[in-house]
């Protein structure tokens, strides 16, 4: 059978630590494109790892480059391109910059990969899928956005370490725009199956939403220079495997909506099915009258910022 091939564009944080874990992962025969500028930093980042292969005994290719002509006919093609967020600069300063690179990239990966799913990373999120769809003209199932894994990975880490159990046994669900109105749902997070709303008093839980919601800001005002990558590639790696083992995951992820949970337009994280599809279904969940309120709030900042796109 022959390897899929993933191209991963951008070469920097988020994308040569994506490429390393898939790398490990044997997902596939790997492109890393940056842009000429960069000279031999693709090229020399995907050396480094084809010589980790025989310490890790992954059996696939790892190819650096400055254009996109070892790109084609990608199966899956995650975008990391643009700018990361600097202190003090929201994720909507970067609207301007990073949808002029997001156009020009997806552009090319369009013409080279006709049948390859997208999935995004870009900031800000949720603006850059519509970008990214509007200018691969693919249909609404092979573009997906990347946040809602990592919002989620941040609160279930938040949630481990404040009941000290197992990271295995805790899981949570962030949907709305990758933004501060993001929406951390306790009543959908739980432990082993038990409700977290069972196991932590109102305050602790309504702290654990706050540090989520911040959790890109922390990170951002600790690191000084740049922004976080290890879980963001850990979670764009777990969509990546979704995939292309056609694991049908459910994982929070910014997807098309047309009309699910009344809204229409704009790419919002909600619970989606990943298989080799791409998106194969939307989970509707039952929200109460606040829950749901959050989640329109959160739709309403990212209509904003999409209306404000060329
Ligand atoms: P970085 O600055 O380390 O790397 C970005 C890379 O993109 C650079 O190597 C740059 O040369 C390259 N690039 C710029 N224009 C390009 C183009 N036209 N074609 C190809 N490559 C191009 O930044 P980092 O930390 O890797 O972040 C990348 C993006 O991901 C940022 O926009 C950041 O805000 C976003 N991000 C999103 C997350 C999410 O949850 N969705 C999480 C973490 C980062
Ligand atoms: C994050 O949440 C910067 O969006 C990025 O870490």
């Amino acid at each position: 059978m022959a390897r899929k091939k993933i191209t991963v564009v951008g070469a920097g944080n988020v994308g040569a630590t994506l490429v390393q874990r898939l790398a490990e992962m044997e997902l596939g025969d790997l492109v890393v494109v940056d842009i000429p500028e960069t000279k031999g930093m693709p090229a020399g980042k995907a050396l480094d790892l084809m010589q980790s292969a025989p310490i890790y005994g992954y059996d696939c290719s790892v190819v650096g480059a400055t254009e996109y002509g070892p790109t084609k006919d990608s199966d899956v093609v995650v975008i990391t391109a643009g700018m990361p967020r600097k202190p003090g600069m929201s994720r909507d300063d970067l609207l301007k910059v990073n949808s002029d690179i997001v156009r020009g990239v997806t552009e090319n990966i369009a013409k080279h990969s006709p049948n390859a799913i997208l999935i995004i990373v870009s900031n800000p999120l949720d603006a850059m899928c519509t970008v990214a769809m509007r200018a691969s003209k693919f249909p609404k199932h092979r573009v997906i956005g990347m946040a809602g894994v990592l919002d989620s990975a941040r609160m279930r880490c938040f949630l481990a370490e404040a009941l000290d159990v197992s990271i295995e046994n805790v899981h949570a669900m962030v949907l709305g725009g990758h933004g501060d109105t993001m929406v951390p749902l306790p009543r959908f997070s739980t432990v082993n199956g038990i409700p977290i709303t069972e196991l932590l008093p109102k305050d602790k839980i309504e702290a654990i939403n706050v540090r989520t919601q911040n959790g890109g800001a922390e990170i951002v005002k600790l690191l000084e220079k740049g922004s976080a990558y290890y879980a963001p590639a850990a979670s764009a790696a777990e969509m990546v495997e979704s995939i292309l083992k056609d694991k049908k995951k459910i994982l929070p992820c910014a997807a098309y909506l047309e009309g699910e949970y009344g809204i229409d337009g704009i790419f919002v994280g909600v619970p989606v099915k990943l298989g080799s599809r791409g998106i194969e279904g939307i989970v509707q969940l039952n929200l109460t009258v606040e829950e749901r309120a959050l989640l329109m709030k959160s739709a309403g900042s990212v209509k904003e910022l999409v209306g404000a796109l060329k």
